[in-house]
């Protein structure tokens, strides 16, 4: 069966309060569209855990920091309806720029020391303008759960954090990074590199494994760890890395391996910008763990 096509906040309102009315949980899949495997985790893991299920599909003009980059970003609504009808999707919200902001913003949700470091100092206002939409979508859909993808591992702890201190009532689900057979994290970008930048793109992942190798074999040094990483990206001249670092829960460097870590990179492949993440346990704490 087809997903609802909801293009207004008044049609989302009535859609979700009959879906509440029937006493259903409801889960809401936020996306910018041109959904791939990786949406389809979020969505599958959404359809097993609540009676109704949202996704919200859009292009988000208030977090891109480049204007070019907004208006390349792939727009495919009719192939995002199939994809969601294809998973028993029960509405896709994907309202137009002007429903989602009728008049310039004067009210923002920023969450800056978590947003401070990786992908916010290399995007200034992204953070903001996600947290913003991600805070209107949870006004308006008002889910009892929303999945975020763990490769956006940045994003994911600014709106947890979000929803911890504005006492919003979601759970926020993680769901595991969905990769290519060769490692390559499952993204929307992807579709832009060409034949050899495709070819290339894996070394990333390698990238981080090869840290998370170091951190596992008793590495503590973070500036060893990412040697590890950097060693390995050498290897592909048209790798350009933007960031690699090893951070704390709160998205912090830090200089010395301690209990959970992510190590976390963004490089560009040409005109494309690849992010990916690792969380990692140094080996003292797994080795202390009781139980173990
Ligand atoms: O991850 C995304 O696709 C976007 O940042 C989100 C969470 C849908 C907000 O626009």
């Amino acid at each position: 069966m087809s997903a609802r096509l909801l293009t207004t906040i008044a049609q989302v309102r009535e859609f979700t309060g009959v879906a509440r009315r029937q006493g259903h949980v409801i889960g809401c899949v936020p996306t910018m569209g041109d959904l791939h495997a990786g949406h389809g985790a979020l969505i599958e893991r959404a359809r097993t855990e609540c009676g109704s299920v949202v996704v919200t599909v859009f292009v988000n003009p208030i977090q891109f920091d480049r204007q070019d980059d907004y208006e390349r970003y792939t727009r495919r609504l009719e192939g995002d309806l199939e994809f969601c009808a294809a998973r028993s999707v029960d509405a896709v919200f994907a309202p137009a720029v002007e429903e989602m902001y009728p008049e310039p913003m004067a009210t923002f949700v920023d969450v800056p020391d978590l947003a401070r470091h990786l992908c916010g100092e290399f995007r200034p206002g992204h953070f903001r303008g996600v947290a913003t939409v991600v805070a209107k979508l949870f006004h308006i859909v008002q889910p009892d759960a929303a999945y975020f993808g763990e490769k956006d591992a940045q994003q994911l702890a600014i709106i947890q954090r979000m929803v911890r201190d504005l006492n919003m009532a979601v759970r926020i689900v993680p769901v595991p990074t969905v990769r290519e057979p060769d490692g390559l994290a499952m993204s929307s970008r992807n579709r832009r590199l060409s034949p050899e930048e495709r070819a290339a793109a894996p070394v990333l992942y390698r990238a981080l494994r090869a840290a998370e190798n170091a951190v596992v074999t008793g590495e503590r040094d973070a500036a060893k760890v990412k040697s590890a990483a950097l060693g390995v990206i050498a290897g592909e001249p048209a790798m350009r890395v933007e960031y690699l670092e090893v951070v704390d829960a709160m998205m912090q460097p830090v200089a010395e391996v301690s209990g959970t870590v992510r190590l976390v990179a963004a490089a560009w492949l040409g005109q494309t910008r690849l992010i990916d993440n690792l969380a990692c346990e140094d080996q003292r704490r797994r080795e202390h763990r009781p139980g173990r």
